[in-house]
């Protein structure tokens, strides 16, 4: 029997680490004004973490969905890949203006505001179908090699 955790593993993890990023974003912006240096600490767990979990994306889970459904570079996946690009443009913009103590709302609003689009639609969407085509084997693969 397969445990009904199982079937949806991929969504409540990778939900979950959004929530978790979004939390370290947001506790940076409330420290930003007058804790730079813990705001700067904040941003870069941010910005690791969020890296990292595009490589989990791209590196890991989006190949073994293309190849489960035959895609190659093509579909959900490819739409994904593209914004990842635009976020993390966003991502090292704000960055390397913080080198430079230089806070930009419109950019950190620009890209709280792809991020929500875009991680909605791999809750809605492409996790679900990740958790509906990943064999158990798969996930195994995938949680030993993140
Ligand atoms: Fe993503």
């Amino acid at each position: 029997m397969e445990s009904s955790v199982m079937q949806n593993l991929v969504t409540q993890f990778f939900s979950v680490d959004h929530e978790r990023l979004d939390f370290l974003f947001r506790m940076y912006r409330e420290n930003k004004k007058n804790q730079r240096y813990k705001a700067v600490l904040l941003f870069d767990k941010f910005s690791e973490g969020l890296k990292r979990h595009i490589r989990w994306e791209e590196e890991l889970l989006f190949p073994m969905f293309e190849k489960a459904n035959g895609l190659k570079g093509a579909g959900p996946t490819m739409v994904m890949r593209q914004e990842h690009d635009q976020i993390e443009a966003i991502l090292e913009e704000i960055g390397e203006g913080l080198k430079n103590d230089d806070h930009s709302e419109a950019l950190e609003n620009a890209l709280l505001e792809l991020l929500l689009l875009h991680n909605e639609k791999e809750e809605q969407v492409l996790y679900v179908q990740c958790d509906r085509a990943l064999t158990k084997e798969q996930l195994l693969a995938l949680f030993l090699d993140m």
